[in-house]
C-alpha cells in the first residue's frame, strides 16, 4: 500500500513510473512540520533497523549517522562522508514483529532533488528526522517486512535496467591506457595467459583535448578498425562520456550548442562557464527534454564506430571551478602576496583555493530550462547525472532500436536505475572499501540499482596481490566486475601480480558461475526484487541476522562472506540455517562440507573462495573449456549443477540471446529439477 503525498509545487523529476492519486490521509508513520521546508521526524525503538539511501558510507544499518542526498564530486569515502555520488532517497524503518502484532514497518520516499537530510538518530539517538524542502512529493509504503516494502517501491519507480550479457563478464580498465598499443596489450595478456575479459575501458585519455565525443587520432589513427579488431576477439571497448563540454571554436559541439541554446545559462542568460578535465566547459541541460535528445544523438558519432557500451562521469556534474569564483579567488590570493600568512590568514586562503572545487555558490549560480521554466540548479541538483544518462538512453533507443547497449554513471537519482546502471566512484586500495562495496551493494539494489560494482583493487593509492585478490572474490559477485585504478597508482591488471594462476582461477569462477548470476541479476530486474539482500530480508525471524553486515544473499540460493581484513585466513562466518558450504581452489576444484545453523570460524585461504548454498537450494555451473576467453564462448556451455537437497530442489533458470532488450521471464526461464543424483 503506497501513499502519495505532495508538498507545494514540485519540479516534475520523473522518479516514479506509477500514477498514484494524492492521499487524502493525514501521514501517519512520522511527524510532519512544515516550517521553512518539510520535516519529518519519528522516534526509532532501541531494535529498529533502518535500512536504505543506496550509495552513502557505513553499514546496511543506517543508524547513527546523518545522509544528505547531495550528488558529491568526492574521492575519499571514509566515514565521516555525507554525501557521496548519488542522491537515492529511500528508506525503510523496519521494527521488528512482536507476536500477534501489526506489521509496523514502512518505507519513504523523498521525492525531492535538492538536498534532502536524513539524520538517523546522529543527533538524537532515537529519533529519525528528515528534512526535505518546501516542494517535495513524498511516498509512504506501508508493507509486510522490508522485502515488501522494497517490491512495492520498486514497483513505483519502474524496471531496472538490463545490460547486454557480455557485461556480466570481466573487465578491465585504468586511467591511462592512451593508446591502441596500451589497450592490445591488456587483451594479449590477459587472454594469452588464460584469464578471460570481455571488455576494456577507454577512459579519458582516448580523446581528443577531453573534448566528448572525439577520438585523438594519433592515439588511434583507425577507430573503427581498432573496435573491429577488438570485436573479432570479442572483447567490447567501453568510452567514458564526461559532463561537460568544451569551449572551443569550431568544436562541433560546442558550436551547436551554444547556437540552439542548449547549455545552462547563468542569471544573464549567458552560458554558464565551469571548468573540470578540457579547462573550460558549457554543462549541456540535459534537464531539457530538447537539449537531452541533442546532446544523447552525439552518442552515436561513436556507436557508427562500432562502441555498444559507454560510461558517463563527472555527472554530479563535478566542477573544478567556475570562470566567476576563480577570478575572485585569484584577486584575493594575489592580495595576499608578501603578507605574512598566520593561523587566520594561511587558512583561509588554503580555503579559497580548496573551496573552488564543487563550491555551493556556483551550484546556485546556473539554471536549467524545464518545460520553458527557469530552474535553479541547486534545487534539481540530484538530476543532472539522471538525466545524462537518459540522454544517451533514450538516444540509444533511436540509434540501436531493440538491443541493449553498456551504460552506468557515477551520478545518479532514484529513478535512473531504468536507463543504466552506476559504479560506485573513486574508492581507495583500502581493505575497508571491500566492506563498503559489500554493504553498499544491498542499499543499492533497494533503490533499484542493480547493474552496479566498485573499482575492483580500488580506484586511489597502490593495491597488492592481495588486496586484489580478495576483493575479485567478493566481485566475483558484483554484476559489474571490472578492475579500474587511477593514473600515477601502481599498475593492476592481474598479469602484474606473481601468482597468476589465482587471478585466473577465481576469474574463471565468475564465468563458471554467470549461469546463476545472470539468471538471477534477471529474475531480480524482471520481478522488481533486490539480487544481493542483508540476511535478515531471507530470515526476518532471527535476531543474529539482522546484526551481519559483513554477509550477503547472492541470489536467492547463495551467501557470501568474503575475506576483507589483511592478513586473515579465514573469518568469522553466521549462518542463519544449516548450509551446504561449497571451497572453490579453482573451478574444477571444489570440495563441500555441511555446516550447521550458527557461528563458524571458516578458514580460506587467499587463493579460495568459499560459497555458501541455502537449504534446499542448486546452482548451475557452466563447464568451460581451457580456451575459454569470453561470455562468448560460453553462450552454448553445459551446466554443471552443485546444491544441497535432500531429494530434489526445483531451480528456475533465465536465459537467453543476452542482446535483445525484450526480455521476459515467461519466455526465457525454465524450470530445472534437479535431483540428488544429478548434483556434481
Ligand atoms: C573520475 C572518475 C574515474 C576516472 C577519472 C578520469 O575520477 O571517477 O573513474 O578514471 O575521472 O576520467
Amino acid at each position: 500500500m503506497i501513499k502519495k503525498y505532495v508538498f507545494g509545487r514540485p519540479v516534475k523529476t520523473d522518479a516514479v513510473v506509477m500514477e498514484i492519486p494524492e492521499s487524502k490521509e493525514e501521514l501517519s508513520v512520522m511527524e510532519l512540520t512544515e516550517s521553512d521546508g518539510i520535516r519529518l521526524c519519528c522516534r526509532m525503538e532501541e531494535t529498529d533497523v533502518v535500512y536504505g539511501l543506496g550509495e552513502q558510507v557505513r553499514g546496511m544499518n543506517k543508524r547513527g549517522f546523518s545522509y544528505v542526498s547531495h550528488a558529491t564530486d568526492d574521492p575519499a569515502h571514509t566515514e565521516d562522508k555525507h554525501s557521496l555520488y548519488g542522491a537515492h532517497n529511500f528508506l525503510i524503518l523496519h521494527r521488528r514483529k512482536q507476536a500477534e502484532e501489526e506489521n509496523r514497518s514502512f518505507g519513504i520516499f523523498v521525492d525531492d532533488p535538492g538536498r534532502v537530510v536524513f539524520d538517523v538518530g546522529e543527533t538524537k539517538h532515537d529519533w529519525l528526522v528528515i528534512r526535505a524542502g518546501s516542494d517535495c512529493v513524498i511516498y509512504v509504503i506501508d508493507g509486510d517486512g522490508p522485502k515488501d516494502v522494497v517490491k512495492q517501491f520498486r514497483r513505483l519507480i519502474g524496471r531496472s535496467y538490463i545490460p547486454p550479457k557480455w557485461a556480466f563478464g570481466y573487465q578491465q580498465s585504468r586511467w591511462g591506457y592512451c593508446c591502441e598499443e596500451d589497450i592490445r596489450t591488456v587483451v594479449r595478456e590477459h587472454h594469452g595467459q588464460g584469464v578471460p575479459l570481455d571488455a576494456v575501458y577507454l577512459d579519458i585519455d582516448y580523446m581528443e583535448d577531453y573534448k566528448d565525443f572525439t577520438v585523438d587520432e594519433k592515439k588511434f589513427p583507425q577507430f573503427e578498425s581498432f573496435v573491429g579488431e577488438m570485436k573479432e576477439q570479442d572483447v567490447h571497448l567501453v568510452p567514458i562520456i564526461d559532463a561537460g563540454v568544451k569551449i572551443e571554436k569550431d568544436y562541433p559541439i560546442y558550436e551547436e550548442g551554444v547556437q540552439k541554446g542548449y547549455f545552462c545559462k547563468d542569471e544573464n542568460g549567458e552560458d554558464f562557464v565551469a571548468a573540470v578535465w578540457p579547462g573550460r566547459v558549457h554543462f549541456p541541460d540535459v534537464l531539457n527534454a530538447e537539449a537531452r535528445a541533442w546532446f544523447g544523438g552525439k552518442y552515436k558519432v561513436l556507436m557508427d564506430q562500432g562502441i555498444d557500451g559507454f560510461w558517463n562521469d563527472m555527472n554530479e556534474p563535478a566542477i573544478f571551478y567556475s570562470e566567476k569564483n576563480l577570478g575572485k579567488v585569484m584577486d584575493e590570493v594575489i592580495a595576499l602576496k608578501d603578507e605574512n600568512l598566520d593561523i587566520h590568514s594561511f587558512f583561509h586562503m588554503k580555503e579559497l583555493v580548496v573551496g573552488l572545487s564543487n563550491n555551493q555558490e556556483d551550484y546556485k549560480s546556473f539554471y536549467h530550462n524545464m518545460d520553458g521554466v527557469k530552474v535553479r540548479h541547486d534545487k534539481v541538483h540530484n538530476l543532472y547525472g539522471f538525466n545524462m544518462t537518459r540522454a544517451a538512453a533514450e538516444a540509444f533507443d533511436r540509434i540501436a532500436p531493440g538491443k541493449r547497449t553498456l551504460l552506468f554513471s557515477r551520478s545518479s537519482y532514484i529513478g535512473m536505475h531504468r536507463y543504466g546502471g552506476i559504479w560506485t566512484g573513486d574508492n581507495r586500495s583500502w581493505w575497508s572499501h571491500i566492506l563498503l562495496s559489500l554493504q553498499q551493494m544491498p542499499s543499492l539494489n533497494m533503490c533499484g540499482i542493480l547493474y552496479t560494482g566498485s573499482d575492483i583493487g580500488g580506484f586511489g593509492n597502490d593495491t597488492t596481490e592481495d588486496l586484489l585478490l580478495r576483493w575479485l572474490e567478493f566481485a566475483i559477485f558484483t554484476p559489474l566486475m571490472r578492475n579500474h585504478s587511477a593514473i600515477g597508482t601502481r599498475e593492476q591488471e592481474v598479469y602484474q601480480f606473481e601468482h597468476i594462476e589465482d587471478f585466473r582461477n577465481i576469474i574463471r569462477i565468475r564465468y563458471g558461475l554467470l549461469p546463476y548470476i545472470y539468471s538471477e541479476y534477471m529474475k531480480a530486474a524482471l520481478k522488481d526484487e533486490m539480487y544481493f539482500r542483508p540476511l535478515s530480508f531471507d530470515y526476518p525471524e532471527d535476531a543474529h541476522a539482522v546484526q551481519v553486515e559483513d554477509q550477503l544473499m547472492a541470489g536467492e540460493s547463495l551467501m557470501i562472506a568474503p575475506v576483507y581484513v589483511q592478513n586473515a585466513g579465514g573469518r568469522y562466518v553466521y549462518l542463519p540455517e544449516d548450509m551446504l558450504m561449497v571451497r572453490l581452489k579453482s573451478l574444477g576444484d571444489r570440495t563441500s562440507e555441511v555446516l550447521t545453523k550458527g557461528h563458524h570460524y571458516v578458514e580460506i585461504a587467499l587463493n579460495e573462495l568459499v560459497i555458501f548454498v541455502k537449504k534446499n537450494h542448486v546452482l548451475p555451473i557452466a563447464v568451460l573449456g581451457d580456451d575459454m576467453r569470453t561470455t562468448a564462448d560460453i553462450a552454448d556451455a553445459e551446466y554443471e549443477w552443485i546444491g544441497f537437497v535432500e531429494d530434489a530442489a526445483e531451480y528456475l533458470l533465465y536465459d537467453d540471446d543476452g542482446i535483445a532488450k525484450n526480455c521476459n521471464l515467461e519466455e526465457n526461464c525454465k524450470k530445472i529439477t534437479v535431483r540428488r543424483e544429478d548434483l556434481a
